[in-house]
């Protein structure tokens, strides 16, 4: 199996390495790309030393059966046909493609099987918080459909990428000089602060994050049914976004049929004990693989409607984890590279 990785020095990229070692992934050739900043920079993979190299319209593609991606939407764009036209399964982690009817958006616990059908050989990951927002609710809506859900994220810092998490590591240190801190990758100050804005405003008045939320749930659920209202709000923590979700369902849910379900479900782990202080918080849960729920209670002011609190590290089942999840499903069920 011959393999690349697009934006191998950025806080995805580099959770790719990681990723594609811990899960033993089988790999014959690995292969680097990047843009000309990082291209030449070395980096360790099992043991061997890779260069990266400029990612070009060239054929260094010819003979790659997987390319994971994460370069941003500009870059997935430019480079698909020169990624893709050997065959190689382009596997993007970039809103780029995410909405395209002939392009699968695919998390493996909810709609794995999406991801055979690619006329275009590219399958795209879902936004990091929709991902992880639709694992928790895929057992749920198994129960009883789910109508409608409202949805305040925590997100971290890392979710903007590797310059962001130094930004906000200076930020503290320059404040703690008593020096002005540098703001670049986010709207204000995050140290100290939360920012209720996570990418461009649109004209409806909610941000693309969160439409992205409001669009990639009803397609990766196949439940255009489905509403979402979503606030995105970053946080000053280092990894994994925080999610406080209520849903209500078409038939009241127990809190016992949820609990069990949810329990019970791939991907998920019920870190729940209120009286003993337990509960999942992203410093805990950075670096972890699964989605983490706590705080499940029925809602007040609805029969029908449930809350909880989700928790899942960005980087890695938002991001690269999805995406090789993605890989061995379908070297799982049959489709040979
Ligand atoms: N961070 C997250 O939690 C997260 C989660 C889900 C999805 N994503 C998505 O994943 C993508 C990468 O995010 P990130 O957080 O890893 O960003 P990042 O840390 O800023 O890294 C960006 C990467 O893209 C590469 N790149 C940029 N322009 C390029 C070009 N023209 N040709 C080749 N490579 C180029 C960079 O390489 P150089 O160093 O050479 O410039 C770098 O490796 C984005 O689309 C983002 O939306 C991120």
């Amino acid at each position: 199996m011959r393999v690349a990785i697009v934006g191998a020095s950025g806080a995805v990229g580099q959770e790719f390495l990681r990723v594609l070692d811990q899960q033993n992934f089988p790999i014959d050739e690995l292969l680097l790309f990047g843009s000309v900043r990082s291209a030449g920079r070395k980096y360790t993979f099992r043991g061997k030393e890779i260069e990266v190299k400029e990612l070009k319209h060239n054929d260094d593609f010819k003979g790659v059966d997987i390319a994971f991606a994460s370069a941003g939407a500009g870059t997935s764009r430019e480079f698909a046909e020169t990624i893709t036209k050997h065959g190689a399964i382009m596997i993007d982690n970039s809103s780029a493609f995410r909405m395209d009817d002939d392009v699968p958006l695919v998390v493996p616990e909810v709609n794995g099987d999406d991801a055979f059908n690619t006329p275009r050989n590219i399958i795209a990951n879902p936004n990091c918080t929709t991902i992880q927002m639709v694992v928790a609710l895929k057992p749920i809506n198994d129960i009883s459909p789910i109508k409608r859900v409202h949805v305040a994220t925590y997100q971290a810092a890392s979710g903007a990428g590797a310059a962001a998490m130094d930004e906000l590591v200076e930020q503290y240190a320059q404040l703690g000089r008593g020096e002005e801190p540098t703001v670049e990758k986010f709207a204000y100050q995050l140290a100290y602060n939360v920012i209720p804005q996570v990418d461009v405003f649109t004209d409806n008045g909610y941000t693309k994050e969160e439409m992205k939320m409001y669009n990639e749930t009803k397609k990766i659920m196949h439940a255009p049914d489905i509403e979402v209202s979503a606030t995105c709000v970053r946080v000053p923590v280092m990894r994994a976004h925080s999610e406080s979700i209520w849903i209500e369902t078409e038939s009241p849910v127990s809190l016992d049929a949820a609990r069990k379900a949810l329990s019970e479900a791939e991907g998920v782990v019920v870190f729940d004990d209120p009286a003993n202080k337990k509960y999942p918080m992203p410093l805990d849960i950075a670096n972890q693989d699964p989605v983490y729920v706590g705080r499940l209670r029925k809602d007040l002011t609805c029969d029908n409607g449930l809350s909880f609190w989700v928790v899942g590290d960005q980087i890695k089942k938002g991001a690269a984890l999805n995406a090789v999840q993605i890989a061995q499903y379908m070297l799982a069920h049959g489709k040979k590279f």
